[in-house]
């Protein structure tokens, strides 16, 4: 099962993948998780206290494995080895679970023709299309990651609302940019849902869309914030309904 999570800014993009991650692996999968958001936080979400470099800040490894210097930074190679840098370079939460961070390339972003971005994009591919773990993308609100040979290994693009018109107006972009890229399935999480007018009103705003879950609001996960707590290690609403949404797209992969 491959998930990408985007939605727009602050909506629980990494709430939700931290707790899909934690479901899956209790279900016995690995779990790779990937933080590919350039202003990250999963590592804070998760509360892992050992240090992970983003994998742009490996220099030199870049270079190696893009043979950069050979061709003194002319040409570079556009797939680089990558296959063993989860086992190498990722962070281990937990039994089962990496968890690596991608980093923030320099200059032109994810669009920039450099070898960082080559790098990136390699993995990425990699882990789409070449690994059979469960493999949850943290992205920022958008699939630029995304390249078009890389889509069609994602099963599910879970598209994070809240409610709000600003974040459905941002559900609506990204999931216009899913389909043309070619994500075969889209979903919608509605998250932080405190009463039912609320989650008609998403239900309304998002007729048409196909909505995964509601997940409601929960004071468990905000304590767990200010208390350093893990929200997931106890059993609570946002674990209980994260636990239905996944099912239903078990069921429909
Ligand atoms: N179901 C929920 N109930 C209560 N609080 C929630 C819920 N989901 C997320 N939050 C809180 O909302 C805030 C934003 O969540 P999170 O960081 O997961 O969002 P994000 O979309 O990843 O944000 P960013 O765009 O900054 O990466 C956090 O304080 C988080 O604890
Ligand atoms: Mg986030």
């Amino acid at each position: 099962m491959k998930l990408a999570i985007s939605g727009k800014g602050g909506t629980g993009k990494t709430t939700i993948a931290a707790g899909l991650a934690i479901i899956f692996s209790n279900k016995g999968n690995r779990v790779i998780l990937i933080d590919a958001d350039p202003d990250s936080n999963l590592q804070t979400t998760l509360g892992y206290q050992g240090t992970i470099t983003p994998l742009v800040e490996f220099k030199s490894l870049i270079r190696e494995r893009t043979e950069t210097d050979r061709t003194g930074g002319i040409v570079f190679k556009l797939n680089p080895k990558v296959d063993d840098i989860p086992e190498r370079f990722f962070a281990r939460f937990s039994d089962r679970i990496l968890l690596g961070i991608l980093g923030t390339v320099r200059g032109g972003g994810l669009g920039c023709a450099c070898p960082e971005n080559a790098f990136l994009k390699a993995l990425l591919r990699h882990l789409i299309l070449g690994r059979n773990d469960v493999v949850i993308l943290d992205m920022e609100a958008g699939v630029e990651h995304l390249g078009r040979g890389t889509t069609q290994g994602i099963d599910w693009l879970l598209i994070v609302s809240e409610p709000g018109i600003k974040s459905i107006e941002t559900t609506v972009r990204i999931h216009k940019l899913g389909k043309e890229l070619g994500i075969k399935k889209i979903g919608v999480i509605c998250n932080k849902i405190r009463s039912i007018s609320e989650e008609n009103y998403l239900k309304q705003n998002l007729a048409g869309f196909e909505i995964i879950g509601f997940i409601p609001y929960c004071e468990e996960v905000q304590s767990a914030e200010l208390t350093g707590e893990k929200f997931w290690e106890k059993p609570s609403q946002i674990m209980e309904s994260l636990n239905t949404a996944l099912s239903r797209l078990m069921e429909e992969k």
